[in-house]
């Protein structure tokens, strides 16, 4: 009689064990939507966008901020607003989600996929400093799914180098380090609000900024290039002069409806984030004992840290399964379809990562040399993705202490009866095709 749930054993849940939800809200986030309904103040600088916009940028440090249509547009702004274009070089980890890099080739700058840490899954900073050349003009840091990265070196390299930095902290909104909030030691930073991530709108997206000049420009880009001209000011940034100049851009707002939820969001978010935090140091500690896993590193440097997904590695040589038929045979134990799922395909092989496909992207043969995918390697990304990373959505985290022993205990049976599991052929990963180039 088979042990694993995946070969026809008992799963290890019962039918009733309920696992948290999200995203989730309360009622006084469904008054503010209705008052909002009611309300002739549906979009377009209204104060509760702005309001959001000033609480938020305070609680991660940062000096300005303002709210864009999602987490994609914003690295684009982030970049237009730097002034980054055609044929300049960014630097963007090899595992992250597409947008990070599709938002590059979209200003037509060329995105340079560098290798990740294999127990951090951020930027190798040897590898980034090996692949700055002369036309490096950015580097695009993703502190991805539950890690930082090391934040002072980066900080050094992109000094001495002359480099701008930009912080995709679509995973971390509420994480700190040395007692300072991420997002805030870029010179721009982007986030998103999409309905999976810790603070959500459904979809949404937010810049954080250094200086006025860039506060401005980010305002006039994600508002058809309008000069500023917040009624009442915000950041006490009254109307300046030197910005009555429009520039081209679009419409990248956000409505008052997202703001009313992301308020509420905000008003919750440290507390759900201090005890997710809890929880997975709580049950790496378990994981830690249980032979062929390995946890994550978490950097000293970091005094809180928020989880986008929580993340693990197994040693799948030594277990010799790989990582689908670990997550496939998680997700059976504990009764929740796709809970558990490898990191993101790396970007030199990504199905929603085609950048060639699109005529625009078409500049010259230079260019579409520069912009394929495929001349990056990147084994670490390879083999987190295809062998050894097991990640689960950060709603894992939102349970009590005794569901981490839980799934540990899980974890730990599917361990103790491997042997099962190597005869166990997972179902074919979810794969997109791309159009033909
Ligand atoms: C690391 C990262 N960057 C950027 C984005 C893009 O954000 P959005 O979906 O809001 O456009 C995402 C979204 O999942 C993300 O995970």
């Amino acid at each position: 009689m088979p042990k694993l749930a995946i070969l026809g054993g008992k799963p290890l849940a019962g039918k009733n064990k309920k696992w948290a939800k999200w995203p989730i809200s309360a009622e006084s986030d469904a008054q503010l939507v209705a008052k909002i309904t009611r309300s002739n103040r549906w979009s377009f600088d209204g104060p509760v966008e702005w309001e959001f916009a000033e609480k938020f940028t305070a609680y991660q440090g940062a000096k300005f901020g303002a709210c864009c249509a999602n987490g994609t547009v914003g690295i684009q702004m982030a970049l237009e607003a730097l002034g980054i274009g055609a044929y300049d070089e960014v630097i963007v980890p090899g595992m992250t989600w597409q947008a990070t890099a599709a938002a590059c080739v979209d200003v037509n700058a060329i995105p340079v996929l560098v290798d990740v840490e294999p127990d951090t899954y951020n930027l190798d900073l040897d590898k980034v400093e090996a692949a700055i050349t002369p036309k490096t003009k950015a580097i695009i840091v993703v502190h991805l799914y539950g890690c930082v990265t090391d934040l002072d070196r980066l900080q050094r390299i992109c000094k001495k180098n002359n480099l701008f930095l930009i912080e995709d902290c679509a995973h971390q909104h509420g994480t700190f380090w040395k007692g300072k909030g991420v997002g805030s030691f870029g010179d721009v930073s982007s986030w998103s609000f999409q309905e999976s991530k810790v603070l959500s709108s459904g979809e949404g997206g937010f810049n954080m900024c250094k200086t006025k000049e860039l506060f401005y420009k980010l305002y006039s880009l994600r508002n058809c290039g309008r000069p500023y001209e917040a009624q009442p000011p915000v950041f006490g940034l009254k109307k300046a002069a030197a910005m009555e100049t429009a520039l081209q851009s679009g419409n990248y707002r956000l409505t008052e409806w997202q703001a009313a939820l992301l308020l509420g969001g905000l008003t919750r978010l440290d507390q759900q984030v201090k005890d997710r935090d809890a929880n997975a140091i709580y049950l790496n500690s378990l994981l830690a004992q249980i032979p062929g896993i390995q946890v994550m590193r978490r950097r000293p440097q970091v005094t809180q840290q928020s989880y986008f997904n929580f993340t693990f590695r197994i040693d799948a040589k030594e277990l010799c399964v790989d990582n689908t038929q670990f997550c496939q045979a998680l997700d059976r134990e504990l009764g929740v379809p796709e809970l558990f799922e490898p990191p993101y395909e790396p970007l030199n092989g990504c199905g929603l990562y085609k950048p060639l496909t699109k005529t625009r992207h078409n500049l010259s043969a230079a260019y579409k040399k520069a912009i394929n995918p495929k001349r990056f390697s990147l084994p670490v990304c390879e083999e987190a993705n295809k062998h050894s990373g097991v990640c689960a959505h950060h709603q894992v985290l939102m349970n009590s202490k005794a569901d981490m022993e839980f799934l540990a205990d899980t974890v730990k049976k599917i361990i103790d009866n491997i042997d099962e599991l190597r005869q166990f052929k997972a179902d074919a990963r979810k794969q997109f095709k791309a159009l033909p180039v």
